[in-house]
């Protein structure tokens, strides 16, 4: 698989190469300024929303031409005027990025944020183009790009994170998008969790307390508590994003001790990987599995192979705010680590955008 891995990466590289350099694509994830303010999420038909349950959407633009992570093309629909991402071609593709960040349709940075409805209504909003007719209970919103360096080529996978592999040299590009966001902690400021806590339903009752040792197995989730700052890079207005490290056992720190990870069995075999979610409430060292509190928003399986590093999801930074994350399995993954910034590092940190 590591193989295959590197073999795909270069494959990635090879055929970017020959793309000219004003068409060189340029990966990315969006939140929505509003309000409503929230992570531009892409549900099972293709609506990309804001907010709400759906994984990250990861989008790739070239030459106005907007695409979603299963290659599906963006348009915005005659009819309804509302911004999808599907196999047909019945809408209109006119995007950009403007120098500041924010897509554009037909020129124009403006959107309408209106409640999504219906079965499946999970609080999240769908997206309008400025032509909307009715924009009866709507808000108008920008949507910032950001989460992947545009000139790093992020390599856009099938599910809502994408891996910046270690052999990727970043061809240099011309496109232009303000917001991006580092893909390790190498290079300034990060921040990592001051509280990790164990739970598990096999005792639910029982608080195992902060410890920096991460179990995430078939059975155990594990909470992340991050205090991100007020002040920049910060500060009300940025971007963050939440990066999970993951070296090679090989080049880990001796202080970190050493990881046990299940395998890529399980993660081709089963689909497996691990769960990303912002949970509603915030956990305390008390904090059991009966008395966890609820998700609020899911970013969805990241699948995880030594030696990468993942965007598992790119917000609005919560500014002043303690926030709390959880990370559970997906078809039977384990991996139990020591949580530890020393050279390797490994584990969940969030991180500013630029
Ligand atoms: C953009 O989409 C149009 C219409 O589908 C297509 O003709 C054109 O080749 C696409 N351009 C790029 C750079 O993909
Ligand atoms: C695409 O958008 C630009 C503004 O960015 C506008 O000038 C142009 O007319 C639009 N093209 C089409 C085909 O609508
Ligand atoms: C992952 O991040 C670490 C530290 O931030 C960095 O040293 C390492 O090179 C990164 N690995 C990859 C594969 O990008
Ligand atoms: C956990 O606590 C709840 C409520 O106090 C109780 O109903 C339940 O039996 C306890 N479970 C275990 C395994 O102790
Ligand atoms: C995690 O689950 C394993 C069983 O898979 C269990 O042996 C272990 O004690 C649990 N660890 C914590 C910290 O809950
Ligand atoms: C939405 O984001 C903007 C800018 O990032 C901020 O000024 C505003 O307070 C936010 N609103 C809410 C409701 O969080």
């Amino acid at each position: 698989m590591l193989l295959s891995l590197s073999l795909l990466t270069f494959g990635l590289c090879a055929s970017a190469a020959v793309v000219p350099r004003q068409t060189t694509p340029c990966s990315f994830s969006m939140t929505a300024v509003g309000p409503p303010n929230g992570t531009i999420v892409e549900d099972t038909i293709g609506e990309n929303r804001i907010g709400g349950t759906y994984p990250q959407g990861v989008y790739t633009i070239s030459a106005h031409n907007l695409t979603d992570s299963l290659g599906h093309k963006c348009l915005i629909y005659p009819s309804t005027s509302q911004f999808q991402c599907t196999q047909g071609t019945n809408g209109a593709s006119n995007f950009s990025l403007a120098d500041d960040g924010s897509l554009l349709f037909d020129g124009k940075a403006q959107w309408w944020a209106c409640p999504a409805t219906g079965p499946g209504n999970d609080g999240s909003f769908n997206i309008f183009a400025d032509t909307k007719a009715d924009t009866t209970g709507c808000q108008a919103v920008t949507l910032k790009t950001g989460g992947f360096s545009c000139a790093a080529l992020g390599s856009s996978t099938s599910t809502s994170a994408t891996a910046t592999s270690s052999s990727s040299p970043a061809p240099s590009s011309t496109t232009t998008s303000s917001v991006s966001c580092p893909t390790d902690i190498s290079s300034g400021t990060f921040q990592f969790p001051h509280l990790i806590i164990p739970t598990s339903p096999k005792a639910p009752n029982h608080t195992f307390g902060n410890t920096y040792q991460a179990s995430i197995s078939p059975i155990n989730t594990t909470l992340f508590n991050f205090d991100i700052p007020s002040t920049a890079p910060y500060a009300v207005g940025s971007s963050c994003a939440l990066l999970f490290l993951f070296p090679y056992a090989s080049s880990l720190a001796p202080s970190a001790g050493k990881y046990y990870f299940s395998g890529v069995e399980e993660e081709e075999g089963e689909h497996g990987g691990l769960d990303f979610a912002l949970l509603q409430g915030i956990a305390t060292s008390a904090t059991t599995y009966a008395t966890t509190p609820g998700v609020a928003q899911d970013y969805g399986k990241t699948e995880i192979l030594p030696g990468n590093n993942y965007t598992v999801a790119v917000f609005p930074c919560q500014s002043g705010k303690t926030v709390t994350y959880s990370a559970s399995s997906v078809g039977n993954v384990e991996l139990d680590y020591f949580q530890n910034s020393a050279p390797s590092p490994i584990g969940l940190y969030v991180v500013p955008c630029a």
